[in-house]
């Protein structure tokens, strides 16, 4: 009999451990309780009434001032990635031309400096020519026996002077200065006579016009070679 009872008590000891809950470090834990939310879930009204399809677990709608609150965070938001991506399209916008004004530079491209000016028997003695005086900024003159060339700069700060048929002479626009049809200066605050350029004459038979050669009277260059074409 003895021995029934031991039995019997240790089948109730080994039935309450395993209906209690797992210990947490060696110690029986408690029973949790059970919440109120989920009570009132899982249990029918008594009352008799229609249970209600909203649960309990939904969230409250958000405030409009919430709303309103997030709306303009990620307009801002959007205002400052515009802003940025912007910023960086300027500057490679600027880059890039930098880079193709590196490659493509703004040169200046004067016109060359040795041209044809015709055949002798074009031009009138005792006449100057001034039909290249905007293209080449030359002036040709016709004398009886040969013609000499004139660079259209003036000694004083380099104006383009004209040539007045009536008067016989170059007169600068700028400050004054006359010059006479041999491009002696002679009033004005020009320090030296106009300086006169290489003229020759092509195997062609035209009139060949160098402006990349100069001769000054002042150290007298007009009697050098290339400074007056007999023909
Ligand atoms: S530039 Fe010709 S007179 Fe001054």
């Amino acid at each position: 009999m003895e021995e029934v009872r031991k039995e019997e008590q240790e089948v109730k000891e080994t039935a309450k451990h395993e209906n209690a809950p797992v210990a947490a470090a060696g110690k029986p834990a408690r029973p949790r309780p059970t919440p109120k939310r989920q009570v009132a879930a899982a249990e029918p009204p008594t009352d008799g009434t229609v249970p209600s399809t909203q649960t309990a677990s939904a969230e409250p709608a958000p405030h409009p001032l919430l709303i309103r609150e997030q709306e303009l965070k990620l307009a801002r938001r959007r205002f400052l990635r515009r802003l940025t991506w912007g910023s960086i399209f300027t500057f490679l916008g600027g880059w890039a031309v930098a880079a193709a004004r590196f490659f493509f530079p703004r040169a200046l491209f004067e016109p060359p400096t040795v041209f044809k000016a015709g055949f002798p028997s074009e031009y009138t003695i005792g006449r100057v020519e001034t039909k290249y005086q905007q293209s080449q900024r030359v002036w040709i003159v016709r004398e009886a026996d040969g013609f000499y060339a004139i660079l259209a700069k003036c000694t004083h700060l380099g104006c383009t002077p004209v040539w007045i048929e009536a008067e016989n002479k170059f007169k600068c626009p700028c400050h004054g200065s006359g010059f006479t049809r041999e491009a002696i200066n002679y009033e004005g605050p020009a320090p030296r006579p106009l300086e006169r350029v290489k003229i020759a004459l092509a195997e062609d038979g035209q009139i060949l016009i160098d402006t990349s050669v100069v001769f000054r009277y002042e150290r007298n260059e007009w009697d050098k070679p290339g400074a007056y074409l007999k023909v």
